[in-house]
């Protein structure tokens, strides 16, 4: 076996991630896209001009090296690569990081971090993650579709928009897609953009960005309650893609994988009203109506182990479009799947009002109880979709960041995506 290897030489491209030295023989570890390996250079194997390029090279040198793969079990990978040539492709200029750097010097030197060994692994999980949600409703018969990011108003509660001047007009960043996937079910049945929103969220809290990658699928013909059986099973299917497929990615997060096979449907399901009292019951004093915040959530899923449903919420506190419960008219047909361990919310998902006379009701009730008025010019075409061959459907959004945190077991949501947009920071 080795000899056959040893008699295969190979090109290898990369960077130089560490650099140790002893008498005649250089040891450079080399990242490469598949991972790290541990390239070993003798001097008097290789011509002048290698050792040289061998000697001058710096951390993150960009390199090419000629050699064989060498298995050796002290190697980290398993496997050296002992070089016959070398060549420096660039000389790394000193590397602003070093071992111990605090975090606001590694998010100002964002672009260089993401080389370092725990991002690398974060966003091969993020590509992972992304792929596993895409191809799970592929399985399902959805469409991929691509709505608008620039909008004329808001699509949920408006109160955080990004205003944008176009061409003379004002316009917003979009919240959601949810608005334009309504539209598409009527031709495509079942439909979900994987597209960025934006949120002006003044809270600095571990889980809010300005800019995150949400996934919204909309289903004609569907109820919450197929809806959230979708969702379990969606989520489910990404945990368990994920540890089958990532165990190396995994271990090297610390992320827990007995932990994550446990991810399977049934998810437990709590109405809103269980879980007001719920958090009473743990000391966090909450009127019914009242909003969770970060904390909240923390405390009703720090003992869970799996995600869990929060259904039927007040109406006061959830958006225009979801239709009041008959059985509770205090509350609206929608859930909000909370993550375990105390990460929270993940998804919002509900019902959608799909009758005009109903839609046009609710949209006045809210009017009335928050003296607003909405600008029905701007969401007439939305309201139109009541108006011809309607049909009940219904949706839900997830953050792909907020999983991502979740399933990693992330402290701070900043580090799901490779570029954070957040209150305080909008470089690189
Ligand atoms: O609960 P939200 O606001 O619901 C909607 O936007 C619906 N229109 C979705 C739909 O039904 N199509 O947002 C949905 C999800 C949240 O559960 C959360 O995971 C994520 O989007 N999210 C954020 N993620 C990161 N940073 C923020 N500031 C977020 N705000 C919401
Ligand atoms: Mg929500």
């Amino acid at each position: 076996m080795e000899h056959q290897a040893a008699t295969k030489k190979k090109r290898f491209k990369g960077w130089i991630h560490r650099k140790r030295h002893s008498g005649g023989v250089m040891f450079l570890v080399l990242r490469k896209n598949e991972g790290i390996t541990q390239v070993v250079i003798k001097k008097n194997a290789v011509d002048e001009e290698s050792w040289k390029a061998a000697v001058d090279s710096t951390v993150e040198s960009s390199v090419e090296v000629e050699g064989y793969e060498k298995s050796d079990a002290r190697s980290p990978s398993g496997m050296d690569i002992i070089a016959s040539r070398l060549r420096l492709v660039q000389r790394s200029e000193p590397f602003p990081i070093s071992e111990y750097q605090s975090t606001e010097l590694l998010l100002d030197k964002r672009h260089l971090w993401l080389r370092s060994q725990r991002m690398i692994q974060i966003m091969k999980a993020r590509s992972a993650i992304l792929r596993y949600s895409r191809s799970f409703l592929d399985r399902k018969g959805f469409y991929e579709i691509s709505p608008p990011l620039i909008t004329e108003a808001g699509g949920e509660t408006g109160a955080d928009l990004f205003e944008i001047e176009y061409f003379g007009k004002k316009a917003y960043m979009t919240e959601s897609s949810q608005l334009y996937a309504e539209a598409m079910v009527f031709s495509l049945g079942k439909v979900y953009s994987l597209a960025p929103s934006y949120r002006a969220e003044k809270s600095r809290t571990t889980k809010h960005l300005a800019e995150y990658w949400h996934l919204e699928p909309e289903m004609a013909h569907y109820d919450n309650a197929k809806s959230m059986r979708l969702q379990e099973e969606l989520v489910s299917s990404i945990a368990q893609m994920l540890v089958k497929h990532n165990g190396e990615i995994l271990e090297s997060l610390g992320v827990d994988r007995k932990w994550l096979v446990g991810i399977r449907p049934p998810f437990r399901r709590i109405s809103y009203t269980e879980a007001i009292e719920t958090l009473n019951e743990k000391g966090i004093r909450k009127e019914w109506g009242d909003d969770l915040g970060s904390d909240d959530e923390k405390a009703l899923t720090a003992e869970e182990e799996k995600p869990i449903f929060v259904y039927n919420w007040p109406k006061g506190i959830k958006p225009f479009y979801m239709p009041v419960d008959k059985k509770d008219t205090r509350t609206v047909v929608c859930s909000d799947m909370q993550a375990p361990r105390g990460h929270g919310e993940i998804i919002g998902g509900s019902e959608r009002i799909w009758r005009l006379d109903e839609l046009i009701e609710r949209m006045a009730d809210i009017e009335r109880a928050k003296g607003m008025k909405f600008d029905i010019e701007k969401y007439g075409w939305w309201i139109d979709l009541r108006r011809y061959g309607s049909v009940p459907h219904a949706g839900f959004g997830l953050g792909m960041e907020r999983l991502i945190k979740w399933l990693l077991d992330l402290e701070h949501i900043r580090d799901a995506i490779p570029f954070p947009r957040m209150i305080n920071r909008l470089r690189p």
